[in-house]
């Protein structure tokens, strides 16, 4: 496991990298695999809205591209003073191979909250129901 801190930190600095012109809302998030390696990502949002990425799913994706599948925890990062919650749309990304992640909301100063992915995601879609055709 990584070390606590060293996610937080991980999530608060890539944050700063974060594109939010139009939401000027800023998210950075690090992603922790069995071996201790973090992935980070930051929110991407684009003039068009509808394409903009989340910062979960940047991390996510940059951890798969290097060849990364297992995933155990996710710290992410808002200047909020209630818990940023990861949209739908990333609990249902993560849950494709994350498992059921620990996640980890965090403003710029405390940790908010720390939650299991699925609890936050009851009643997933995934493989196994594909699995199931009869
Ligand atoms: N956003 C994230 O990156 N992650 C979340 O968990 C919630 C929302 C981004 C998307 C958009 O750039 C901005 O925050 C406002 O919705």
């Amino acid at each position: 496991m990584a070390d606590f801190l060293r996610l937080l930190e991980s999530a608060r600095q890539v944050r700063l990298h974060a594109h939010a012109p139009y939401s000027g809302f800023q998210v950075g998030a690090a992603l922790e695999t069995p071996g201790g390696a973090i992935f980070t990502g930051c929110n991407v949002e684009n003039a068009t809205y509808g394409l903009t990425i989340c910062a979960e799913r940047v991390a996510l994706v940059k951890a798969i591209s290097e060849s990364e599948r297992k995933f155990t925890r996710i710290a992410i990062v808002a200047d909020t003073e209630n818990p940023t919650t990861p949209c739908g749309a990333c609990r249902q990304i993560l849950w494709e191979f994350g498992g059921d992640l620990e996640i980890v909301l965090a403003n710029l100063k405390e940790v908010k909250g720390v939650y299991r992915l699925a609890d936050l995601l009851p009643l997933p879609f995934d493989g196994r129901i594909l699995g199931e055709k009869t």
